[in-house]
């Protein structure tokens, strides 16, 4: 099936904003089927009675945008069990903007197999910096990343694990320098060839998404040029009615 994601990243700054972009892409998306669509707000609006004024019927899934791997003494962090309570199915892990703050392979590998204990499921992000790319180097950051980070890993969790192929030079991008879908796709190879090296014919089981300047004029290139099994969205996210034209765009085909 395929997956759309919403990453608001830290907006917006306030909870009426929050509740307007909310009920304005609910009620954009009321008619999508066969596919699943994710909202990843902060965690301080995670919360389903703070975010949505009407729970029946709700068609998105919550997703939050990181988690730590463990509870108790851990000033400041979420803990997977703390998201699964307020109903939260996803949870994006090793975000390269995570990962810029120093975010190690080996810590999102506890954090992927604690959110996989907790009945949760995981979205990896990976991907090779512009400098990374320049020396020729994206192949083995994406081996490097995806042995590190799915470490320990049985192949019982495959089919609850979601993967991005984010390139962290194509995030964000406003002067038209996203990727092109053939990256996407060769990226997209590339993991497939890695995941079937680790754990053999089961790594088809594992939905490979794209991330990187995703908009409504771009997304089917991703999806449906590159075969992709769906898109994370950033900027374009935080406006109702272009999230809702590429929702519609994968629904359509
Ligand atoms: P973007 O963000 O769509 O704004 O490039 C994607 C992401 O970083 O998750």
């Amino acid at each position: 099936m395929k997956l759309v994601v919403a990453n608001w990243k830290s907006n917006p700054q306030t909870l009426k904003e929050v509740k307007r972009l909310f009920n304005a892409v609910k009620g954009g998306l009321k008619s999508i089927k066969g596919m699943e669509v994710v909202i990843c707000p902060p965690f301080v609006y995670l919360n389903l009675s703070v975010l949505d004024t009407d729970r029946h019927n709700l068609i998105l899934k919550l997703g939050a945008q990181d988690c730590f791997f463990q509870s108790g003494p851990f000033t400041g962090q979420i803990s997977p069990q703390m998201l699964k309570d307020l109903g939260v199915e996803y949870v994006i892990i090793g975000h390269s903007e995570r990962r810029a703050l120093g975010e190690t392979d080996k810590l999102i590998n506890k954090k992927v197999r604690a959110v996989l204990e907790a009945g949760l499921l995981p979205i990896l992000c990976i991907g090779e910096t512009a400098e990374q790319r320049k020396a020729k180097k994206t192949q083995e950051v994406l081996n490097i990343q995806l042995k590190k980070d799915l470490n320990h890993l049985i192949s019982q969790s495959l089919n609850h694990l979601t993967i991005v192929y984010e390139p962290v030079w194509a995030i964000s991008t406003t002067n038209g320098r996203a990727a092109l879908p053939e990256d996407a796709k060769q990226g997209a190879l590339d993991i497939k060839k890695i995941l079937t090296k680790i754990f053999g014919s089961d790594a088809k089981k594992i939905r490979i998404l794209y991330g990187g300047s995703v908009d409504g004029e771009n997304v089917r290139d991703f999806v449906f040029g590159a075969g992709m099994d769906g898109v994370l969205v950033g900027q374009a996210s935080l406006d109702a009615k272009e999230f809702t034209k590429i929702v519609k765009s994968v629904m359509l085909g």
